[in-house]
């Protein structure tokens, strides 16, 4: 990675224009955007032969699971209003039921390159995935439990829905199966502001849920959105409030991510807090919390200790740091592999198809389902493993001295001191850790520290572009450009 670009006045600029940038969260992508994920093929053997080896040579390399569904409730304004996830629109039971079939087909695809691997933890994420009827709980485990196994004591199997989908019966087949956490999408508890979503939710949705969960024993998370159209301090409180006198122990306070061509960007833009406004709501909630006994465990996620139902689940972030392998499986599922044992560029990210027709259509032909990839270079693995470490506002500098034989402050000392020196972090011996706004202002630092090498992806792209259109033109045809949308 050159090392021009960073220069303390680079630096500073940089910051001085984006503090008041809205910012993009991308936890689920890490690094790079997916806009850069254009390998088509992605050789799924080597891949494959690589976690053997490396779950032979070191006996801890446990994964990660994540299970898609592709579908969501018809909402008017379509995709609840502000989604950039690809969701496709409820077509009944039977659809959802012959599309399950499908992953339980993807699964045994994987099931020799996962002999002998612990699961570390698991998600059944979306989409909506408490669409399913009760009896599909007891099929998913049962599908998880021949691939893995040897499950961790300590792994949390989370399902994830919204409020107005649950039922009782529901909720003693996911805990009957043997899934011991649930994760709500509330985004508000507010009603009227809520129903800019065209969800039909209710507050009484949302305790009774969480009302079921706690009589079965089921662990509880709830998501919440800040940055939300029309949206004041005083009603971000008062749904905090009502979490916190339900005893909610996990709350999730993601910013809202504004794009694409969703109701909230065309039509509710200009009722958004601005960025800065958005910082005041973020403090807001962030005091509230703290200030009724949760940890802050990362930019999104707040805990309050003494749940006796929930483990440790870190959700889109991990305080591992060697070996990342988090298996997807189902329509748009990413999984991430890697590992700095390995050589350079056999370390991916990649995304099943987004069509399902065409996610189908490989299954039915013997093919893994992936639609495209990113294949890393060693500095690439270093930057998603800091986006990782930057959202859960910790960077352990003996750790990554231990694995990747780097001091993370050197590589980037000029960042690290411009935040130190606007008290957004803390530079220790230890440690670099992001204080007070710095952690509202992870996914800029993200990007700032990749700004180089965003800037040699982008270059490529452009190269590749020019390359597309001069063979087409030398060919006569029209070629459309690989990219990815911007995802969720
Ligand atoms: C992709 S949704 C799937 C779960 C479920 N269908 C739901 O809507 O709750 C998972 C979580 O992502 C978050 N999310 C979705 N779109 C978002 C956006 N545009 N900005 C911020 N968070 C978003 C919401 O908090 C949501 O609970
Ligand atoms: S927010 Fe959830 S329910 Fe709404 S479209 Fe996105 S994934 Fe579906």
């Amino acid at each position: 990675m050159p090392a021009i670009v960073l220069t303390p006045d680079f630096v500073n600029n940089y910051l001085d224009s984006h503090l008041a940038e809205r910012q993009v969260n991308k936890i689920q992508h890490g690094f790079p955007s997916p806009r850069f994920w254009n390998e088509l093929s992605v050789p799924l053997d080597e891949i494959g032969e690589d976690r053997r080896r490396l779950s032979e040579t070191h006996n801890e390399s446990p994964v990660f699971l994540y299970i898609g569904v592709p579908y969501c409730i018809k909402t008017d304004p379509g995709k609840c209003g502000y989604c950039l996830f690809p969701v496709e629109e409820f077509q009944g039971n039977a659809a959802l039921e012959n599309y399950y079939g499908y992953v339980e087909r993807e699964a045994e695809m994987y099931r020799e390159q996962m002999e002998g691997v612990l699961l570390a933890g698991a998600y059944f994420g979306g989409g909506t995935s408490n669409l399913y009827r009760p009896a599909v709980y007891h099929r998913i485990m049962d599908m998880v439990r021949r691939l893995f196994p040897e499950i961790s004591d300590q792994a949390d199997l989370t399902l994830e829905g919204i409020p107005q989908l649950f039922t009782r019966e529901k909720m003693r087949a996911i805990a009957d199966s043997g899934m011991n956490r649930i994760s709500m999408g509330v985004q508000q508890i507010n009603e009227r502001l809520n129903s800019f979503s065209g969800r039909k939710q209710t507050t009484k949705h949302v305790i009774q849920s969480l009302e079921w969960a706690r009589e079965l024993g089921l662990a509880a998370n709830v998501d919440l959105i800040f940055g939300w159209p029309q949206q004041t301090v005083d009603t971000l409180l008062e749904d905090l409030e009502t979490l916190v006198s339900w005893d909610v122990y996990d709350i999730t306070h993601y910013e809202l991510n504004v794009g694409g061509p969703t109701d909230f960007a065309l039509n509710r833009y200009h009722e958004l807090p601005s960025t800065l406004a958005n910082l005041e709501l973020y403090r807001a909630g962030r005091d509230f919390l703290v200030d009724h006994g949760y940890e802050q465990l990362s930019t999104y996620n707040f805990r309050r200790p003494g749940d006796p139902t929930t483990r440790d689940f870190r959700e889109g972030y991990t305080t591992r740091f060697d070996h990342v392998d988090s298996l997807g499986l189902g329509y748009a599922a990413i999984t991430f592999f890697g590992n700095p044992a390995l050589p350079s560029g056999r370390s991916w990210s990649f995304i099943n198809h987004r069509s399902l027709p065409q996610y189908k259509a490989a299954i039915d032909n013997g093919r893994f389902p992936v639609e495209r990839g990113f294949r890393h270079t060693p500095d690439d693995w270093l930057l998603m493993l800091l986006f990782r470490s930057l959202i859960s506002t910790d960077i352990d500098r003996t750790r990554y001295r231990t694995a990747l034989g780097l001091d993370i402050y050197e590589k980037f000392a000029t960042i690290w001191d411009a935040l130190a020196e606007r008290g957004l972090a803390k530079v220790t011996p230890e440690r670099i850790k992001l204080v007070d706004d710095g952690a509202f202002y992870a996914p800029m630092i993200s990007a700032l520290v990749a700004e180089e090498r965003y800037r040699e992806l982008r270059e490529q792209a452009a190269r590749h572009r020019r390359e597309s259109r001069g063979h087409a033109a030398a060919a006569g045809v029209t070629l459309p450009v690989p990219g990815v949308g911007s995802g969720g």
